[in-house]
């Protein structure tokens, strides 16, 4: 049996990192934050409290609770402040090299049952894990974007990863209201695996049949009965994380429909990169 998880440190507090800490903030969780400088953790405190605050405007949450909330959230540019935490989740730069360091760092400092959890979305978790003396209590926490709407965490084991660490995750995932689920290390892991290759089709289907993005949509969901249609998902997801993603991934599996579409590197060239710049398939004000 591990240890209950009450504190979590999230490392990196960018666009997941901050998501994710106002999940474990709402949780109950006493939050420690790192980032390297104390520039970046006041933007994702003001990030936090403006959408805390939002709750509360909506009536979803009261103020005793957002104020007790960020009462339990403390940042910190300094690894070892990070020494009480049950669970660590990591969510910087995806870069083996960085990730690996930090983990190495993070293993001399916190407790030997801690847990440390990479948010990682292509990277080999079990590469990270082999850059501390403790693999088996390292494993993947993968949230979608935006953390705090997207229900899924994926919980990702290594062959080394004890079921122990992976439980211990998997219940803390459910007591944030999130709805976790497990996997083996292996790239893509669920939904990125499934879903890259198959918005690659529908992006080649396009030019391919002669199909404009307005009417793949009302095909897809109307035919399918896919809630948002595959051009509006790319859309919203970014055309340079979709490229990103698909590039990651073709060159682990080399499947050619895992390979970027001609098309979407030549819209992330324009500098359409979907709902974020304004224009992707669509246009948006
Ligand atoms: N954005 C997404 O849609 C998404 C979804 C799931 C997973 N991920 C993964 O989450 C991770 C973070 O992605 P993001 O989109 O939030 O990136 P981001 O660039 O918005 O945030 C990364 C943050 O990490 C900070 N940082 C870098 N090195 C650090 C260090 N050593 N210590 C502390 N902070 C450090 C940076 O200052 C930055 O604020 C990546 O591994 C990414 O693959 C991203």
């Amino acid at each position: 049996m591990g240890r209950e998880i009450t504190s979590v440190g999230v490392v990196g507090l960018g666009t997941m990192g901050a998501g994710i800490a106002q999940i474990a903030l709402l949780a109950g969780s006493e939050v420690v934050g790192r980032e390297v400088g104390d520039e970046l953790n006041e933007r994702a405190r003001g990030r936090i409290e403006h959408f805390l605050g939002r709750a509360v405007e909506k009536g979803k949450l009261a103020a005793a609770e957002r104020d007790a909330a960020l009462g339990r959230l403390r940042t910190t540019t300094e690894v070892g402040e990070l020494a009480d935490c049950d669970l660590v989740i990591e969510a910087i730069v995806e870069e083996l090299d960085a990730k690996r360091e930090l983990f190495a760092e993070l293993d001399r400092v916190c407790a030997p049952d801690a847990i440390l959890a990479t948010n990682t979305s292509a990277l080999s978790v079990t590469e990270i894990a082999e850059a501390t003396e403790r693999p088996e209590r390292v494993i993947g926490m993968h949230f979608f974007n935006p953390a705090p709407l997207l229900p899924l965490v994926e919980i990702v084991r290594t062959g080394r990863s004890k079921e122990s660490a992976v439980d211990a995750a998997y219940a803390w995932a459910e007591r944030a209201g999130k709805q976790p689920v497990r996997c083996n290390d292996t790239p893509g892991f669920i939904v990125n695996r499934i879903l890259i290759p198959l918005l690659n089709d529908c992006v080649s289907v396009l030019d391919g049949a002669g199909v404009s993005p307005e009417d793949l949509d009302k095909a897809m969901t109307n035919g399918a009965g896919w809630p948002m249609g595959p051009c509006a998902l790319i859309d919203l997801i970014g055309i340079d994380i979709h490229v990103h993603a698909s590039e990651a991934l073709w060159g682990k599996l080399g499947e050619p429909r895992m390979g970027p579409p001609e098309r979407l590197v030549a819209m992330q060239a324009d500098g359409k990169l979907g709902r974020k710049s304004g224009e992707g398939f669509y246009r948006y004000e």
